[in-house]
């Protein structure tokens, strides 16, 4: 027998590493009864839409009852449905209509927090005696001195001081979100085993899995310690304090056990904090815990300074590192979009001259990568970044959170407007663009965000009959991921890694090579890797027309111009 790299490589079939993912955001996905918010019937109305696209997993961001403070990511009812997006009998039906049509449903899964207004909250929260006290994390207040200070000095991720000062008992409780989504103790067993039904309940439901939110935050550092304040802030931030803190591990094991194993299901992490070198803990096949994880290293590329542009060869080395981490050992998930973050064609591309060569560029050179790819709605037809022209215009708590730290901060309005536009999460939940009817078809009522004013341009019905278009090389990228194993299981290998404009690589497996080749500039490149054999008729996917060409080693691409060959 042949140990060669490819047979070592050959990983287990499992059916998610065959799928493409779509993310749905429920409130701005579709609204079926003129309220102007999405609900489940709306989702059912576009099922024959996805179906259509190729997707085969949907996972629907929190859908369960909430006061709606972080858009369903705080939850007072894990197990009913929020009255706005309709009943269980609507999920029950929507669960069937997907699997009738041969997809799956996975649900979001909040176990870092709840809302405020969840039961055991409330409970918790009646006394220090109270027997659901633990199941949140209080502390008394610091009293070195100055009475009355918050516990430690970290800062929430949205903003503002992590601890909530309860009036009746004089204790904080902890809020690495917002204040209305209090921290549950994870060292709590009973709160532990209460999250694992709840769990198992939806499991035999018959859902096919669960993206978990915010997983890595879910142990904190035991003692919860002040973070060194070298520059003496009012609060720090302190992320090694609470995400992916030793430990966290352990409860991810524990819930696994519990829970996901004894189902065939799929699971997805969200893992901000993890590395490539912690990858195979958390999802190495044989590590029997999470089985892909959404990182936030390529995230951080552009966090660091939004207003540069895209890093060729920093998103190269990130990817890199973790294509190399898993390989032969663990599945990717791989993402440009979702509800967090502003729109790719926005951040990474040109949405004003190449429009439609930098979405389906972009597309192309993270959809084909080792993983099972994501798509967020709207991604597939290149919706972009929207304008926000006051305050008024955001919903999200975290962009209203900024608007108040930064005014009592002394900063001027405009300044503030045009810092939190630069990477406002609303960017991403405007409605969904279907048609150029009012409100983009998404709703017949005004929509409770303001939909994208350049819906009469960018919308479904506008793309869908156009193979060519944004949507049209969507649908047929995903159709050659499925028709290629080589695309689903193949080793990946990177090619002219010093090229700061081009992002180029191989899957291959036994003798099948496909090399994906993508200018992710707004400048002509060219491609040259002597040894390659590139010829016109392997030609299986381009952005643009490719003229009839010799085999060549060589070749020039056009700004954002994205092609696909089979080699050898
Ligand atoms: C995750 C979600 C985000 C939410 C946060 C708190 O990061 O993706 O939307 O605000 O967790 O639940
Ligand atoms: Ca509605």
């Amino acid at each position: 027998m042949s140990t060669s790299p490819d047979s070592v490589q050959r990983f287990r079939h499992a059916w998610w590493k065959d799928a493409v993912a779509y993310q749905i955001y429920p409130r701005s996905f579709m609204d079926s009864n003129g309220d102007g918010i999405g609900d489940i019937p709306g989702i059912l109305a576009r099922l024959d839409y996805l179906q259509w696209l190729g997707v085969d997993v949907i996972w629907i961001c929190p859908i369960y009852r909430s006061p709606n403070d972080d858009n369903g990511y705080d939850v007072s009812d894990y197990q009913a449905i929020m009255a706005e997006f309709g009943t269980m009998a609507d999920f029950d039906r929507l669960l069937a209509e997907v699997h009738r049509r041969g997809m799956r449903l996975i649900l979001d899964l909040v176990l870092n927090h709840t809302s405020d207004e969840h039961a055991w909250f409330v409970e918790s929260r009646t006394s220090p005696e109270s027997p659901k006290r633990d199941w949140y994390i209080w502390r008394d207040g610091k009293t070195d001195g100055k009475a009355g200070g918050p516990p430690n000095n970290w800062e929430s991720i949205f903003g503002g001081p992590a601890w909530e000062l309860d009036e009746a008992s004089g204790q904080y409780f902890l809020h690495l979100f917002s204040r209305r989504q209090p921290d549950l103790n994870w060292e709590c067993a009973p709160m532990r085993e209460a999250l694992y039904g709840m769990v198992r309940w939806w499991l035999d439901k018959g859902i096919d899995g669960f993206r978990l939110d915010a997983v890595s935050h879910i142990r904190k550092a035991p003692g919860l310690p002040d973070m060194p304040n070298p520059r003496g802030l009012a609060q720090v931030p302190c992320f090694p304090l609470h995400m992916n803190v030793d430990g966290v591990l352990g409860h991810l094991d524990e819930l696994c056990r519990r829970t996901f194993r004894h189902y065939d299901v799929m699971t997805v992490g969200e893992a901000n904090g993890v590395g490539p070198a912690e990858a195979v803990e958390w999802v190495g096949e044989s590590r029997r815990r999470l089985d892909m994880i959404f990182q936030f290293e390529h995230l951080a590329l552009w966090s660091a300074n939004p207003r540069a542009g895209l890093d060729v060869a920093g998103l190269k080395r990130v990817f890199g590192a973790w294509q190399k981490a898993l390989a032969g050992q663990g599945w990717n998930a791989l993402f440009l979009e979702n509800h967090d973050i502003p729109r790719i064609v926005s951040k990474w591309g040109d949405p004003v001259h190449h429009w439609h060569a930098s979405a389906t560029a972009l597309a192309t050179m993270y959809f084909l990568m080792q993983g099972t790819p994501y798509i967020y709605q709207g991604q597939e037809i290149g919706m972009t970044n929207t304008v926000f022209e006051s305050v008024d215009d955001f919903n999200d708590v975290w962009a209203k959170n900024q608007f108040a730290l930064r005014r009592a901060a002394g900063d001027d309005e405009a300044t503030i407007l045009a810092d939190v536009s630069l990477t406002a999460r609303d960017h991403s939940r405007t409605p969904m663009q279907w048609d150029a009817g009012v409100n983009a078809g998404f709703s017949t009522a005004t929509p409770w965000l303001k939909v994208n004013p350049n819906y009469p341009r960018i919308n479904v019905a506008a793309q869908q009959d156009d193979p060519d278009s944004v949507l049209g090389y969507y649908r047929r990228l995903i159709a050659l991921r499925k028709a290629e194993p080589t695309l689903v299981y193949g080793r990946y290998a990177l090619l002219a890694p010093a090229d700061t404009q081009i992002y180029a690589y191989t899957r291959s497996e036994g003798d099948s090579r496909i090399v994906v080749i993508t200018n992710l500039t707004a400048r002509p490149a060219c491609f040259t890797q002597p040894g390659l054999s590139l010829c016109h008729a392997g030609l299986l996917l381009a952005n643009r027309t490719v003229a009839a060409h010799a085999d060549t080693d060589t070749i020039a691409l056009a700004p954002y111009e994205a092609r696909v060959y089979r080699t050898s």
